[in-house]
């Protein structure tokens, strides 16, 4: 048990999928993992763990924004000895070249927030993904004829931006879609010697102002899901941190 995840030692497995929204979690154990149970309803951020094709594997809601991803990554990290971690949620589109329920696997992340200029007294790191995982994602992707772009993420602390001009600024330099945990996930994964992913499904453009309706976006969501499942389970576990 740990302060935010009431988990027994050894209840979560060392591969863990991460929405934001708790009841997507609930979502995704009830619909891809065998036997699964609830291990955790702290402040009814569920955890669950099952099988997936064989394999032991979690899935814990993070909820919104990187203070909060980086509790339950922390604790994930750092009490349970879990080593693959793959973000799945939405993000709003930058790039022209994508459509509302594209999928993007993310190679790096930049952000706003201050927690890396606290952390690493006004340096800019630079929070990227693990190769082996994205690689296997993309792969993942292609067998499924899926599209899904490669590409660099920003990680916001505001949704409700008051700097809307920013956005064409970060797409002129790369960035293809807004979301708001992966920069954190990535740079607790790093210091913790994990393996990480964010996986997004573009809920809204953020340029053109399309969005899916609630039906596309939970067919959508089932595409990642499968796309970070399969990556997960591709690439081997690493030994206890
Ligand atoms: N901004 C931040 N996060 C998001 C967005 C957005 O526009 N859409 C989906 N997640």
């Amino acid at each position: 048990m740990s302060t935010h995840i009431a988990a027994e030692p050894g209840a979560i497995a060392p591969r863990v999928l991460l929405p934001g929204d708790p009841l997507r979690a609930q979502w995704i154990a009830e619909t891809y993992l065998d036997d699964a149970t609830c291990y955790s309803t702290v402040r009814n951020m569920l955890g669950f763990t099952g099988s997936y094709r064989g394999e032991p594997v979690s899935v814990q809601g993070s909820g919104m924004g990187q203070p909060s991803l980086a509790i339950y990554a922390t604790e994930l990290f750092t009490e349970y000895d879990v080593t693959q971690v793959v973000r799945v949620g939405s993000c709003g589109a930058l790039a022209s070249s994508l459509q509302v329920r594209d999928i993007v696997l993310a190679i790096s992340a930049s952000t706003d927030s201050a927690m890396n200029r606290l952390r690493f007294e006004g340096l800019d790191y630079a929070p990227a993904a693990d190769f082996l995982l994205l690689r296997a994602a993309h792969d993942a992707a292609v067998e499924r004829d899926i599209d899904a772009t490669v590409g660099q993420l920003m990680s916001g602390d505001l949704f409700y931006n008051d700097r809307p001009e920013l956005a064409e600024r970060l797409a002129e330099y790369g960035v293809v879609a807004i979301e708001m945990e992966a920069s954190a996930l990535y740079t607790l994964a790093a210091k913790h010697g994990a393996r990480a992913l964010a996986v997004c499904t573009v809920s809204d453009h953020i340029r053109t102002g399309e969005s899916v309706s609630a039906e596309v976006r939970e067919t959508g969501f089932g595409d990642m899901v499968e796309i970070a499942l399969d990556a997960m389970l591709a690439v081997p576990l690493k030994g206890p941190l």
